[in-house]
C-alpha cells in the first residue's frame, strides 16, 4: 500500500503520525511510505532518519496527500486539509467528529475513509489508541494545573504540595479513566489532598484500593459536584463518554460558589468540554478568565511534549496501521472487531452511532460497506 505522513499543521502540534522506525517495519511489510519533508522535526527525527529508514521525502502536504492510498496523522484535519483528501482515501488519525460539525460535513463531502483512533475499542471497553495520549495529558494536567495556581498566571498563589505546617493544595479530578488517575497519581504525589469522582462504582473501588492515602473518591453527581467545587484550588476535568460529547458537569452559575483563582483544566475539551463555560486554547495562549476562574483548555495538550508523545502513541498506533496496510481498510475491520469500531465515516455516510446522533445525521450499518459474506 501506497502510504503518507504528512507535516502536522494545527498550531504547536509537533509529533508526527509515523516514526523512523515504523516506517522500516512497514518497508519490511512490503509498503511503500511517504513522508513530508520535516514532518519529524518536532519530535526530533530528521529527514535523512526517515530516509535511511526505507521512506521517501516528499516537499508539499499536497504531493503527500495526492500520492497516498493511505494517510497516517495525529490530529483531526484543518480546514485547509479538507481539500486534500480524496475520494477512497484512507485516513488513519483522531478525528474526534462529535465536537466537530464542521469537520463532519467535510469528512462526509470528501468521501474518504475515515477510521478515528478515539474510537477503536477493545473488547474490554479501553480505548487502545485514546490510552497513550490520555496518560501524557493526565500526567501533564497537573504540571500545567500547577503553573498556572501561581501568582503571576493570575492564579490563587498556592502550592500543590503545602510546606511543613501549611496545607496544601485540594485538587478535584472529574472522571477516574486513564485521564484522571495519571492526574490524581502525580497530584499524590506532589503531596496534594486529592479526590477523584467517578459514576463508575467500581472504578472508585478500583482507584480506592491503588491510590495512595492522600487520594480520596466520590461518586459523582450534580450535588457532591457543586460542594466540592467550593473548596477546590485545581479542578481536572477527564470525563469521557465514548465517542459523544463530554457532559457538561460544571456550568457557568457554579463558578461563582468557587474560590478565586482556582484553576480549571479542561482535558476533555476534545469532546467538546465538560465544563460549560471551556472553549479550546492553543499551547500559544493556553487560559482565559472567566469569573476569577483561570481556564486552561488546550486541545493537544501532548503536542508540548513531542518525544514522549509521538513515541508512546505509534507504539500503539503502529500495529493497528499495519493490519490495515497488509490486508485493506475491509479485511482488516472485518477481521479485528478492534479496528471496526474505528469506522466513522464512509464514502459520505456516518457508520458510528455516537456521532451520527451528536449532529442528528442518519446512521449507515457498517456492515453495508465490509461487505459480509452472507451466512447460509
Ligand atoms: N486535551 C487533550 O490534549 C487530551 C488528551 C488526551 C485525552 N483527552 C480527553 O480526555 C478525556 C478523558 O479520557 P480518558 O482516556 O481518561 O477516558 P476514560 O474512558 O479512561 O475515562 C473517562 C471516565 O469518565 C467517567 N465519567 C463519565 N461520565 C462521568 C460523569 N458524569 N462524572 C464523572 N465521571 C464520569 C467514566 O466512568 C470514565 O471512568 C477524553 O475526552 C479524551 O479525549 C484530551
Amino acid at each position: 500500500m501506497i502510504i503518507g505522513v504528512p507535516k502536522e499543521i494545527k498550531t504547536n502540534e509537533n509529533r508526527v503520525a509515523v516514526t523512523p522506525a515504523g516506517v522500516a517495519e512497514l518497508k519490511k511489510h512490503g509498503h511503500q511510505v511517504y513522508v513530508q519533508a520535516g514532518a519529524g522535526e518536532g519530535s526530533g527525527f530528521a529527514d535523512k532518519t526517515y530516509i535511511q529508514a526505507g521512506a521517501e521525502i516528499l516537499p508539499t502536504i499536497e504531493a503527500t496527500y495526492g500520492i497516498a492510498e493511505m494517510i497516517i496523522k495525529v490530529k483531526e484535519p484543518i480546514a485547509s486539509e479538507y481539500g486534500l483528501i480524496k475520494e477512497n482515501q484512507l485516513v488513519f488519525t483522531y478525528f474526534h467528529f462529535a465536537s466537530s460539525e464542521e469537520l463532519t460535513h467535510a469528512m462526509i463531502k470528501s468521501k474518504a475513509i475515515c477510521l478515528a483512533y478515539e474510537t477503536v475499542e477493545k473488547s474490554d471497553r479501553s480505548l487502545p489508541l485514546l490510552v497513550p495520549m490520555s496518560e501524557v495529558a493526565g500526567r501533564m494536567s497537573i504540571q500545567a494545573g500547577a503553573k498556572y495556581l501561581e501568582k503571576t498566571h493570575k492564579g490563587r498563589g498556592i502550592l500543590l504540595g503545602g510546606v511543613a505546617g501549611v496545607k496544601p493544595a485540594n485538587v478535584l479530578v472529574l472522571g477516574g479513566g486513564i485521564v484522571g488517575t495519571q492526574a490524581a497519581k502525580m497530584a499524590a504525589g506532589l503531596g496534594a489532598n486529592v479526590t477523584i469522582m467517578d459514576i463508575s462504582l467500581a472504578r472508585l473501588r478500583y482507584l480506592e484500593d491503588i491510590m495512595p492515602t492522600n487520594v480520596d473518591t466520590l461518586v459523582s453527581n450534580e450535588y457532591n459536584i457543586r460542594e466540592m467545587i467550593q473548596n477546590a484550588d485545581l479542578i481536572i476535568g477527564g470525563v469521557l463518554i465514548p465517542g459523544a460529547k463530554a457532559p457538561r458537569l460544571i456550568t457557568r452559575d457554579m463558578l461563582s460558589s468557587m474560590k478565586p483563582g482556582t484553576v480549571m483544566v479542561d482535558v476533555a475539551i476534545d469532546q467538546g468540554g465538560c465544563f460549560e463555560t471551556s472553549k479550546p486554547t492553543t499551547h500559544a495562549d493556553p487560559v482565559y478568565i472567566i469569573d476569577d476562574v483561570v481556564h486552561y483548555c488546550v486541545a493537544n495538550m501532548p503536542g508540548a511534549v513531542p518525544y514522549t508523545s509521538t513515541l508512546a502513541l505509534t507504539n500503539s498506533t503502529l500495529p493497528y496501521a499495519l493490519q490495515l496496510a497488509n490486508k485493506g481498510w475491509k479485511k482488516a475491520c472485518r477481521e479485528n472487531h478492534e479496528l471496526q469500531l474505528g469506522l466513522n465515516v464512509i464514502h459520505g455516510d456516518i457508520v458510528y452511532k455516537g456521532v451520527a446522533e451528536a449532529w442528528n445525521l442518519p446512521l449507515v450499518d457498517v456492515d453495508n460497506y465490509l461487505e459480509l459474506e452472507t451466512v447460509h
